[in-house]
């Protein structure tokens, strides 16, 4: 597989990025020009992939959910960490290596998951993507889920029906990293809803309503199911109101 050539040791962790950013985005030529452009973007413009490597947000050989994934960026980005590891390349200067022993993607979309398929099915995470709302899928067992920038496609019911079908999932000391819109900063919240209809629409898809809720109420919510949340600002020199909250589990250490 071509990817697994992460070429020099990095000597420094703007290096180690660079190099993932690389090896993340190499798959997606398998899947089109659109798919590796997209790769590209977004990982090197949203800095909350950077971000969860630079904190070890990501609990080492996790088995690992991702609702709404899209084409599936975090599994290929775990993949490049994978092999980073094997080469003695992690930088000194992050904490433990994120890791996955499993990979499972659900997506609304099937132009989404086609792009993921094609791009990834070769990996040797063998990520499994599962073509379905979110909202009507079972999730499997894991230690950790991610939800970026997705619960807002729907309401605040069926948001309460995702999150406590994630907290079932989990094991004892699992952990959720959900990314969400402060709905208390008004106009943050406004412009990310805004770039977020103009994604959907050059995406192809039809642009739903939204629901959001404000960072207090997220984490109220997110208490009320058993979890221990703290939040990580992640909009540090953008116009957005992003917000990763980190939700812990508890359990036997
Ligand atoms: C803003 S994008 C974020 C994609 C990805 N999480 C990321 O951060 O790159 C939101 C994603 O959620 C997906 N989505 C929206 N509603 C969904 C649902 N009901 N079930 C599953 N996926 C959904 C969209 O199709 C889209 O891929």
């Amino acid at each position: 597989m071509k990817s697994e050539h992460l070429p020099g040791a990095p000597a420094d962790t703007q290096q180690a990025w660079q190099a993932l950013h690389t090896a993340a985005c190499q798959p997606y030529r398998l899947a089109g020009r659109w798919a590796w452009h997209w790769a590209r973007g977004k990982l090197g413009r949203d800095p909350v992939f950077r971000g969860m490597l630079e904190r070890g947000d990501l609990l080492p050989q996790a088995r690992v959910v991702d609702i709404g994934c899209g084409q599936g960026l975090i599994a290929s980005l775990l993949q490049a960490c994978a092999v980073m590891q094997a080469a003695g390349q992690w930088p000194a200067g992050w904490p433990r290596p994120a890791s996955a022993s499993a990979y499972t993607g659900i997506e609304l979309m099937p132009k989404d998951v086609a792009r993921a398929r094609r791009a990834l099915a070769g990996l040797p995470l063998q990520p499994q993507f599962i073509c379905r709302d979110m909202c009507q899928a079972a999730v499997p067992p894991c230690d950790v889920a991610v939800i970026l920038d997705v619960l807002h496609y729907v309401d605040h019911a069926a948001q309460l029906d995702v999150l406590q079908k994630v907290r079932q999932a989990l094991a004892p000391r699992g952990r959720l990293l959900l990314r969400v819109g402060d709905a208390a900063n008004q106009r943050g919240f406004a412009i990310s809803q805004w770039v977020d209809h103009v994604v959907t629409v050059a995406r192809g898809h039809r642009v739903p309503p939204t629901w959001g809720r404000t960072l207090q109420a997220w984490t109220t919510l997110l208490q009320g199911l058993g979890f221990v949340v703290r939040s990580i600002p992640q909009s540090q020199g953008t116009p957005f109101a992003n917000v990763l909250l980190v939700a812990d589990l508890p359990g036997p250490a």
